[in-house]
């Protein structure tokens, strides 16, 4: 370990969806001056479509993750229905709400229960190696087992919709390709009020706990910035389709009635040289000053209401958290265990419609417009697809811009922020190196996708001095 200026490097981020590197900037007086996040990978999946038949996109675009191939098929055959330009048919439409939210609800049980519950049941300072969920299941068996039921609510309902689990092909351009069994419906609706219960307890046991972690939610992620999400036309929470708001840290709209496919009216895209990640931000607020936030905290910032009475509940009490917009990072638990409830609570309400059982599932056409955007709100938030086609029908460009890369600039400041807090010298600490994986982890980034690369994250935290030498540097497998 060196003696003046440094840099710390966390490197992998354990309980992380794909593969990063964090490096932490000391000034010449030892105090941590800049946080990096590094994603070092890419596949190069736009480049990669190119050529292709735009009808195979929903398929294709189902392999970008294998973590949220739902969230990507959902949002390329709107883009597709956009090429098509019909309107797809009502329970079609309804059919694929059903996917979304079976998808929100497994992709957030994940997140949750297996990824940050070790955190919070254990502690921030336990034993690294007793920290997942398998040492929640010998301190309190029932939360890992009811991690594990809500998940396969969720994954058995992609199941039974989509044929298989993963990169289910079953959402067609123009609707989807088979209708609902009745016997398909009578098994999802059978299991929701156990789900539901589930749900509720969840959230009792998660409020319980935020008491002894008043410095995380003091220093994980807590400052100002705009949130943006998809919401219905009177202001309620959606995943599926709407259009977008932006509200500012005090909780003002600042704009509202966006049509997602002019995101890149208000969007902007850069690529730092240190990154393969595209950091976006509001334009109208330039760089870096446009930070937004997206996903489940985001959401329910933006959102008047759920629309469901369980979720609405709980929604007014988040709302009561702060007078102004919800700001600590830390509440994106909080704020996607309500989402939980409100998926459940609206997937019985879509299988109780009469409707869902039509059997005009599909809308046929040819093209009729060279260029498409799909927009959808996924688990970890706002999802854009953008193709543009030739004569033919194939595929000449496409823009993804995904949750984690909305993310990455408050990602970035989130790490500053904990690294400050926690970072003592030049020392990499436990309890600091737990910390700074825990603030990433409540914006749960989908690191698989935002890389393109397949697997389980790796990080590796460095440390370096003014000077960029390297002091210190831990790896987590
Ligand atoms: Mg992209
Ligand atoms: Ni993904």
């Amino acid at each position: 370990m060196a003696e003046a200026g440094r840099t710390i490097v966390i490197d992998p981020v354990t309980r992380i969806e794909g593969h990063a590197k964090i490096t932490l900037h000391l000034n010449e007086e030892g105090r941590v001056e800049d946080a990096r996040l590094h994603i070092t990978q890419f596949r190069g999946f736009e480049k990669f479509c190119e050529g292709r038949p735009f009808s195979e996109m929903p398929s294709l675009m189902a392999r970008i993750c294998g973590i949220c191939p739902v969230s990507h098929l959902m949002a390329s055959a709107k883009a597709c229905d956009a090429l098509l330009a019909v309107r797809i048919p009502p329970t079609a439409e309804k059919l694929r709400r059903i996917f979304g939210l079976a998808q929100v609800l497994q992709s957030h049980a994940l997140s949750f229960f297996h990824l940050s519950s070790p955190d919070l049941l254990l502690g921030m300072d336990s034993d690294p190696a007793k920290r997942n969920i398998f040492g929640v299941l010998e301190k309190n068996p029932n939360l890992a087992k009811n991690g594990i039921r809500l998940r396969q609510f969720g994954q058995q309902i992609i199941e039974r919709l989509g044929g298989k689990r993963i990169h289910p092909a079953w959402v067609v351009p123009g609707g989807v390709s088979e209708p609902l069994s009745v016997e398909n419906r009578d098994a999802m609706l059978r299991n929701i009020p156990e789900v539901l219960g589930i749900a509720e307890l969840t959230l009792e046991w998660f409020k319980s706990t935020t008491e002894k972690l008043r410095e995380e939610i003091g220093s994980f992620g807590n400052f100002p910035t705009l949130f943006m999400a998809i919401v219905k036309e009177n202001g309620g929470l959606t995943f599926y389709d709407g259009k977008i708001r932006i509200v500012d840290a005090s909780g003002n709209v600042v704009a509202s009635a966006l049509e997602p496919a002019r995101y890149p009216e208000y969007i902007g895209e850069k690529v730092e040289p240190w990154s393969y990640l595209k950091s976006t931000y509001y334009r109208p607020k330039g760089f870096p000053e446009g930070i937004y936030r997206v996903g489940p905290l985001a959401r329910l910032n933006v959102a008047d209401h759920c629309g469901t009475r369980r979720a609405d509940q709980e929604l007014a009490e988040f709302h009561e958290l702060q007078r102004t917009a919800v700001l600590s990072s830390f509440y994106y638990h909080h704020a996607r265990l309500i989402e939980m409830l409100y998926c459940i609570e609206r997937l019985q309400q879509l299988l109780d419609d009469p409707q869902i059982l039509c059997k005009h599932v599909r809308a046929f056409a040819r093209p009729n417009s060279f260029e498409g955007v799909g927009a959808a709100e996924a688990p970890r938030g706002t999802l854009f697809h953008h193709y543009k086609i030739d004569e033919q029908g194939l595929i000449r460009w496409v823009n993804l811009v995904i949750a984690t890369g909305h993310n990455s600039l408050a990602m970035n400041r989130s790490i500053l922020q904990v690294a400050r807090h926690f970072v003592r010298a030049d020392r990499l600490e436990d309890g600091m190196l737990n910390r700074v994986e825990a603030v990433i982890r409540t914006y749960d980034p989908c690191l698989s996708c935002s890389t393109h690369a397949a697997g389980q994250m790796a990080l590796r935290i460095q440390l370096l001095d003014y000077d960029g030498q390297l002091l210190d540097e831990v790896s987590r497998p």
